[in-house]
């Protein structure tokens, strides 16, 4: 079910290693629902624009729940909030990321001015997104967890 609030999710209980695993498939799995949902508003079928949407916003909720509960605090721990900057950075982004997922999932159930446009600035975000996150924060938090896991000094 949609909802208009962001309600907290429970963290997924995963190696680490596992967790940025998964995290990296489903960024996959948003682009693949991203082109699905192109195709569908392009082809005005409407109902599976909103089914796909609704997919993606219970995706998304969970993916952002585990990227701020169990990836951020390891950057933090290790580089402090402004150390941490740039992952503080790329993960503020959820939120609007969300209500536009939000939003265009209210716009394929109305008569469709404004969704394709909406779905273009979607698709762009999200793209940028997951891509900041697998070259930068990903890698980093990985490294950042086996250092700590050595007991090195960072
Ligand atoms: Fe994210
Ligand atoms: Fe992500």
């Amino acid at each position: 079910m949609t909802s208009t609030s962001m309600a907290p999710v429970r963290p997924r209980r995963l190696a680490f290693a596992d967790l940025i695993s998964v995290l990296t498939s489903e960024h996959a799995e948003i682009r693949w629902k991203l082109t699905e949902l192109k195709g569908s508003t392009e082809t005005k079928d409407f109902t599976h624009a909103a089914a796909i949407l609704k997919d993606l916003d219970q995706l998304f909720r969970q993916h952002i729940a585990d990227e701020e509960a169990q990836v951020l605090p390891i950057l933090i721990e290790a580089y402090g909030v402004k150390g941490a900057e740039q992952a503080i950075v790329v993960f503020r982004q959820h939120r609007p990321i969300y209500l536009l997922i939000q939003e265009v999932g209210r716009l394929a159930s109305l008569p469709p001015e404004g969704l394709a446009t909406n779905e273009t600035k979607l698709g762009a975000l999200l793209i940028k997104h997951t891509q900041a996150e697998e070259t930068h924060i990903f890698p980093n938090a990985l490294s950042t967890y086996y250092a700590k896991s050595r007991g090195a000094s960072l």
